[in-house]
């Protein structure tokens, strides 16, 4: 059977496969390959990032139209809004696409610090709100007052008693000056006891970073009061973790979250009129059914928060608040697609036309030979068996010294093609033994991408993302694979596992191209992507399409050139053109008239991005 990658459990109907290739599933359906040959053909080489901005208007609408359903289904009063938090992708490409795609639903955005304080008040629409958490010093909470006075719907989230202690010092010093006169409003962060699920949930428990105590809340109540704050108090926000994998932990949070705000609304807090969930709504990675990682649907998710808040406000006999929340990684993750081209196939030295057979061979190695030529379903299981008993007794011959390198690599060329066209006789019939056999003939395919750049998650935290050929899925893949990608580090590698497997296809990538993507990238990983080995962020575009269906490549971003790259190092750039100019002319070695020929071909390559282009002869990556 072919292999179809999980796509249809991480890949929420986005894309689909069609014949040999991989689609996107809108409009008129181009292929991956297509989009990426054409980017490719205006010269763009290297690992790509698709950017695609009808599936971030997807999970926008998909959002809001599941809890609006919810709501109404519960005849629920209270509203529902959302900002965006840029700390999962603070990127103008994806900002500006989300802020064209989301105008209809009053979308906002969230900031957790004064670089990005900048963006949302910059980029959000007036009226839509925005909301600031993180910690804040006293130039943060004033820029937050100025962008009240300019007219934006903007809370601040109180995350501990020193940041009340300065807004109420700033809103003084707002005070006395002339026309100065509107306060942003406050919401406070409660620290909860119930904590999240998952590699992420220590956002959320008592020993959490951010939000009051009860005991703090009590303090900052008070002293809200006592400088005639309270109308501005209007929001309550918890946060108990991203990629919240099981939905039970999130109902306790609500209880919890929902008892507070009632007993703060009816001590007083009059104008509190919104409780705000954070994020954590989960994305499944999963490219195996029995792997997946969320338990719950968003319609669950917006069922529990929407009933869970209704009970309250009834039975405290409050008026029911308006639910807030700021989603990241649902919204984000499937908008972006990293292609990026194999360069290399690191056990391809192990084929037939690499076999040096002598005219006289030990006879070990003739008797591989023959179970090699004429190994067949009927035979494959002994056959197998045999060769590696053989391995055995010739490499302790080697060892010995009764065989030489030749014979040698003989035996591994042998050997390796016996396992592998037996797994593929055997299929059928996957044994224990099998798949152990599988981690022996892996395939090491290098990749032109950096994971330490366009997947961090993973090499910090081991979190999937899935990945498959955008190509020949009409054939099936028999190469158990571990992934290289091309940065001097053996953590740039993501292991074949036997419990979750990447086949890949057997390729000549001199002469067929061969490309994988990687999915799901597009929550965190390209901020927190970092320059190890100084391979910067892959060439990006916008994937757009027309009321005709047709699609275009909008807004390319190529990747840094290499002198950008050392002058973002704060290298003095001029001070390296300059050595390398001096260190050719200077040259004893270099015949004079190939000297300018030599500083051309530098000045090229100093021009080009890092990534790699080639490998080997008659490939163009
Ligand atoms: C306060 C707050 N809100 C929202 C989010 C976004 O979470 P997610 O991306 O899981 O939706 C985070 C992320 O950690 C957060 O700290």
């Amino acid at each position: 059977m072919k292999d179809n990658y999980g796509i249809h459990i991480w890949g929420d109907n986005n894309f689909i496969i069609k014949n040999s290739t991989v689609n996107v599933h809108y409009k008129n359906e181009p292929s991956l390959l297509e989009i990426t040959q054409n980017i490719r053909n205006k010269g763009y080489k290297g690992p790509l990032l698709l950017r695609f901005p009808h599936l971030i208007k997807k999970q926008i609408s998909t959002l809001y139209n599941e809890f609006n359903r919810a709501k109404k289904e519960f005849n629920y009063k209270g509203n529902f809004q959302a900002v965006f938090p840029l700390k999962v992708n603070q990127l103008p490409n994806f900002i500006n696409a989300l802020i064209e795609v989301s105008k209809e639903f009053n979308y906002g955005l969230e900031a957790g610090s004064k670089a990005e304080l900048l963006i949302a008040i910059t980029h959000t629409p007036m009226g839509a709100p925005i909301t600031v958490n993180g910690f804040k010093d006293k130039e943060m909470i004033s820029l937050c007052f100025i962008a009240a006075n300019m007219g934006h719907n903007i809370t601040i989230t109180i995350e501990g008693l020193g940041e009340l202690e300065t807004i109420i010092e700033v809103n003084s010093e707002f005070k006395n000056r002339e026309k100065i006169t509107v306060i942003p409003k406050i919401g406070v962060r409660i620290r909860l006891h119930s904590s999240g699920i998952g590699v992420w949930a220590k956002s959320g428990g008592y020993s959490s970073k951010f939000g009051l105590s009860s005991t703090e809340l009590l303090e900052a109540y008070d002293l809200i009061k006592k400088h005639n704050l309270l109308e501005q108090l209007w929001m309550i926000h918890f946060h108990i973790g991203s990629q919240m994998s099981e939905i039970a932990p999130l109902k306790k949070a609500l209880r919890e979250a929902g008892n507070i705000y009632a007993d703060l609304k009816t001590r007083g807090a009059t104008a509190l009129n919104a409780i705000n969930i954070g994020g954590g709504l989960a994305v499944e990675y999963s490219q195996q059914s029995h792997n997946k990682e969320l338990n719950y649907s968003l319609k669950e998710f917006a069922n529990d928060v929407v009933f869970v808040i209704k009970e309250i406000a009834k039975n405290k006999g409050i008026e029911e608040p308006d639910i807030f929340t700021e989603s990241g990684r649902f919204i984000a993750s499937s908008h972006s697609v990293l292609i990026a081209p194999v360069l290399e196939l690191f056990s391809q030295d192990y084929q037939e036309k690499s076999l040096r057979l002598k005219k006289k061979n030990p006879p070990l190695i003739t008797e591989l030979n023959a179970l090699w030529i004429s190994l067949n379903r009927s035979n494959a299981r002994e056959y197998l068996h045999d060769a590696l008993d053989h391995m055995e007794s010739l490499l302790t011959l080697f060892d010995l010294g009764y065989i030489d390198l030749e014979d040698r690599s003989n035996t591994e060329i042998l050997v390796n093609l016996i396992i592998k066209k037996s797994i593929l006789l055997l299929n059928n019939d996957a044994t224990k033994e099998l798949k152990k056999l599988q981690n022996k003939i892996q395939e090491r395919y290098l990749v032109n991408f950096s994971i330490f750049q366009s997947l961090p998650d993973f090499w910090g935290l081991q979190q999937h993302f899935p990945m498959m050929p955008i190509d020949k899925l009409d054939i099936k893949a028999t190469n158990p694979a571990t992934i290289w990608d091309i940065t001097c580090d053996s953590d740039g590698e993501i292991p074949f596992k036997n419990h979750a497997p990447l086949h890949l296809h057997d390729v000549d990538v001199t002469k067929d191209e061969y490309f994988l993507a990687f999915f799901l990238t597009g929550a965190y990983q390209e901020v927190l992507g970092m320059k190890h080995n100084l391979f910067t962020h892959p060439t990006e575009v916008l994937i757009n399409f027309d009321d005709k269906g047709h699609y275009s490549i909008e807004k390319l971003i190529e990747s840094q050139n290499i002198m950008d790259v050392l002058d973002e190092m704060n290298y003095d750039k001029k001070y390296i053109e300059k050595k390398l100019k001096y260190l050719i002319e200077k040259s004893n070695i270099i015949e004079q008239k190939e000297k300018i020929k030599l500083q051309e071909q530098l000045d090229f390559y100093l021009s080009e991005n890092s990534y790699l282009k080639t490998i080997q002869a008659n490939q163009t990556s």
